[in-house]
């Protein structure tokens, strides 16, 4: 403890002990590990390259696993093809050891959709949709078998406090990307305002979703990026105005303390971008990959960036502090190392 903090404690007792004798252990309690809930996330997991992480993740007492998309890679319109890698990951019995005792929640992303950037065009998304429930065992009977996408939610309450998770499909109704050919990037923002990355029917729920929740904190799973939007592969930055829509559905809905998760980059970083109407920071929490990362990465822009960018393979850990309303994010690697983080006052 420093000398400050030895003052701080003393003046705070001196003070209140004429008044009431128990408040000095409030001064403690704001010293107290932020442990009340936590959620771990990851993405891009090619199943045929060893994942160290399952039992570094579950060192972190998480309650929740959610899935950010490329849970296998599995690039192909063969429907047995996308099966046979699905059952390997199942047979993988570091991962289903690391599912015990654990909920889990998932999306998908483009390898495990069956195309690398793939959108709303792939022929065999309604089979593959069907693969990908039968993967986390989804009952037979559950809306997300007759429903086109694998978009869901689910309430967690803890305590006086509740948590939406939001998981979005942002393929199955994707319309087609814009291709930059001017410069060396990949994609550039759509001019085309009917572009979409929800599609009507995804957006539709996600505003009934949001306008029905008097959730404490709302965490949306996006796979792919929100707020990074410069370097040219795939982001929501390549549809602005998706981005703008879910930014102001955040606002009419008055969404309390939303946090954005997403992976597929093969890099992690923090993004934050103060969005004029939104009482709290809007945080993009970008976590892949799990089992490879883009290790020669040299570099992009990011004007919301906070911190430095981790091309090392990582995991994602968010710690809230109820109390405090404090959330901890964490991004973490092997051995559990802790290489980035954001302790965010809501
Ligand atoms: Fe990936």
């Amino acid at each position: 403890m420093n000398n400050f903090k030895i003052l701080l404690l003393f003046l705070f007792a001196f003070s209140s002990c004429k008044t009431d004798k128990k408040t000095t252990p409030e001064v403690l309690n704001t010293t107290k590990p932020a442990t009340d809930f936590v959620i771990a996330f990851g993405s891009c997991n090619n199943q045929n390259l060893p994942n160290t992480f399952w039992g570094e993740i579950k060192k972190n007492n998480p309650a929740v696993w959610i899935w950010g998309g490329d849970i296998i890679y599995s690039d192909t319109e063969d429907m047995a093809y996308l099966e046979q890698n699905y059952l390997k990951q199942k047979n993988n019995v570091d991962y289903m050891n690391f599912i015990k005792n654990l909920d889990v929640l998932a999306t998908w992303d483009d390898h495990d959709y069956g195309v690398n950037d793939g959108g709303t065009e792939y022929p065999k998304k309604a089979e593959a949709q069907q693969l990908f429930l039968d993967f986390f065992d989804v009952p037979k009977n559950d809306e997300r078998r007759m429903q086109e996408g694998v978009y869901f939610a689910k309430d967690y309450k803890v305590g006086a406090k509740s948590i939406k998770i939001i998981l979005l499909d942002t393929r199955y109704f994707r319309t087609a990307l814009t291709d930059d050919t001017e410069t060396k990037k990949r994609y550039k923002p759509a001019i085309n305002t009917d572009a979409t990355i929800l599609g009507e029917k995804q957006w539709n729920w996600l505003q009934e979703q949001l306008e029905n929740s008097q959730a404490s904190y709302t965490i949306i799973m996006s796979s792919i990026q929100f707020l990074s939007a410069e370097h040219g592969f795939e982001t929501w930055g390549n549809m602005p105005s998706e981005v703008e829509k879910l930014e102001k559905l955040l606002i009419s809905t008055n969404t309390k303390n939303a946090i954005i998760l997403s992976g597929d980059r093969h890099i992690s970083e923090f993004s934050k971008k103060e969005v004029n109407g939104l009482n709290y920071p809007l945080i993009d929490f970008t976590s892949s990959g799990l089992t490879h990362s883009y290790s020669n990465f040299s570099g992009e822009n990011n004007q919301f960036r906070f911190g430095n960018v981790v091309s090392e393979k990582s995991f994602g850990i968010l710690k809230f502090d109820f109390e405090n309303d404090t959330v901890l994010m964490e991004i973490r690697g092997e051995n559990n190392k802790l290489y980035e983080t954001i302790s965010q006052k809501y």
